[in-house]
């Protein structure tokens, strides 16, 4: 391995080659699931560069472990304790390339941190819409890797529909530049998509280019007491049918989760929190004006209230109101982490039947569990719940996931499946997940899914074991 570790160094300079010294920025996920121990970091600052890591590492016989901002929810981009993997970190490929406003895309390198993204295309009078409260660290290609979903997905998509081209670098180190900016291309099979969601194990993502979208006139934020998750449905349907596609935002966060938040951030004021099971945040992002946007609000909540819908709401009065409420809801997952480990879903179910779903699985774990704590909170506008489970008021969170997380995991996905939802809507596999997805893909889906890797990656060397665990 020494002359791997000085193929390394020639390639990305010494400086780039990380052996030694306090790396747990790259060895450990961020939600502290699992440490492992890399060969070496390696920082690449350019395409070509990455190109000439993998080579090295695809000769040596190194397994490759690509790597953004480490935000993942799944173990999918640190390296296993076998001190054999390479992480290869993107971060210092971070620019933005070029802005095509005529074609309304942008393309960038994919260690782009996103929120640098958003604000260098809003500068130039653009709206990058992608949207996560991960997004001061996380990059694009990060974001293209795992397709991430985020707040804005009920407008304008996850990331693989803001994708219009990628640069890869092969399992063989060869480039692929499909940076195209086209809307249409129907030249066979889509490698674009291809990329896109395979968190690593395809190939290494070098740039992307995405679309841009006009930005709105005005943005309003609004903050409102549900008395159930199944007014919150028809608040959700109510708000289409008024708003139509001016609806960017549908949040939806139960009570114990916004407790976290009251608990951890007790600066925060955390709206309608003693007097309700649910609040829903709702964004309307309007093309005409602040005032057509407020009225059209207005109508909205009020006709929700004659309803019963929502017993109470706010619209927030200006930007800073607006970022306060935003604030809250980002923080679920920080004072989450803060109340120590918990049972984490990220689950997608037909938003029609989520309410039974909430209530029959509830119900399950707590006659399983007695005094289990659920952490509910989502975009139910996708359909997509983060609905995790938190052990017993006192109880030892470490202990909890290890006694238990098989049975509640086995429980919350046979409910899953029952509800014909998806055990991963936006996170991924990645590691955490890898031994679930057989009982929950079909064997011929999962037969592609394996020809397809062995077809790019017959070597097993970029991010093996992960999504699809072993490969024999
Ligand atoms: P990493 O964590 O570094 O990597 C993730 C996966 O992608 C790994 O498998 C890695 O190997 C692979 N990968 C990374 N870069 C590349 C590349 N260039 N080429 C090939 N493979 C690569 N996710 C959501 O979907 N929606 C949310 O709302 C959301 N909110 C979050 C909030 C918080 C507070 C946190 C901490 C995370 C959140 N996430 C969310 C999860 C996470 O931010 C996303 O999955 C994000 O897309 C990961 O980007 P990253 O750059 O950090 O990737
Ligand atoms: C979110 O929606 O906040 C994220 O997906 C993160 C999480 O689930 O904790
Ligand atoms: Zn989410």
């Amino acid at each position: 391995m020494t002359d791997l570790i000085a193929r390394l160094r020639a390639a990305v300079g010494d400086a780039h080659v990380l052996t030694e010294g306090d790396l747990a920025a790259y060895e450990q996920d961020w939600r502290k699931r699992m440490r492992g121990k890399a060969l070496a970091v390696v920082r690449p600052a350019s395409t070509q560069e990455v190109a000439a890591v993998v080579r090295a590492c695809a000769e040596a016989g190194a397994p490759i472990v690509p790597q953004g901002g480490n935000t993942g929810m799944v173990v999918g981009s640190t390296p296993d304790a076998s001190g054999r993997e390479v992480v290869l970190s993107l971060k210092r490929m971070n620019q933005v390339r070029h802005i095509d406003p005529a074609n309304m895309t942008v393309t960038a390198d994919a260690g782009c941190v996103l929120q640098n993204l958003q604000e260098v295309t809003e500068a130039a009078g653009h709206l990058f819409p992608l949207s996560l409260a991960a997004e001061g660290s996380c990059t694009i290609g990060g974001n293209l890797a795992t397709n991430a979903g985020g707040t804005q997905v009920l407008r304008y998509g996850n990331t693989r529909d803001l994708c219009l081209g990628l640069e890869v670098v092969t399992a063989q180190g060869e480039i692929w530049d499909g940076l195209s900016g086209l809307r249409k291309d129907n030249t066979g099979y889509d490698l674009r998509d291809l990329f896109i969601g395979s968190e690593g194990t395809l190939g290494v993502i070098t740039g992307a280019t995405m679309k841009l979208y006009p930005l709105p006139a005005a943005t309003l934020t609004a903050w409102a007491a549900v008395p159930s998750l199944e007014a919150a449905v028809s608040l959700l349907g109510l708000a289409q049918q008024t708003l139509g596609a001016s609806l960017t935002g549908f949040e939806v966060m139960g009570q114990f989760a916004l407790s976290l938040v009251a608990k951890h951030y007790p600066q925060q004021r955390v709206p309608f929190l003693q007097e309700t099971p649910f609040c829903v945040l709702l964004e309307n992002a309007d093309q005409e004006s602040e005032a057509h946007a407020r009225a059209q609000f207005e109508r909205l909540l009020e006709t929700a209230l004659e309803q019963g819908l929502v017993t109470d709401a706010v619209v927030a009065e200006n930007i800073a109101q607006a970022r306060q409420l935003w604030h809250v809801r980002e923080s679920i997952p920080l004072a989450q982490a803060d109340e120590g480990l918990n049972i984490k879903h990220d689950i997608s179910i037909p938003v029609s039947r989520i309410p039974q779903f909430c209530s029959e699985t509830g119900a399950l774990l707590t006659s399983h569990i007695p005094g289990v704590r659920l952490v509910n909170f989502g975009h139910l506008g996708d359909g997509n719940l983060h609905y995790n489970v938190q052990a017993p008021e006192g109880g030892d969170a470490a202990a909890f996931l290890s006694e238990r997380e098989i049975e509640v995991n086995t429980l919350v996905y046979d409910q899953v499946q029952k509800f014909d939802g998806s055990i991963s809507a936006e996170h991924g596999i990645g590691l955490l997940k890898a031994e679930k997805l057989p009982h929950h893909k079909s064997p011929v889906a999962l037969g592609m899914m394996r020809a397809i890797k062995l077809a790019l990656d017959p070597g097993n060397l970029l991010n093996p074991g992960r999504v699809l665990g072993s490969l024999r």
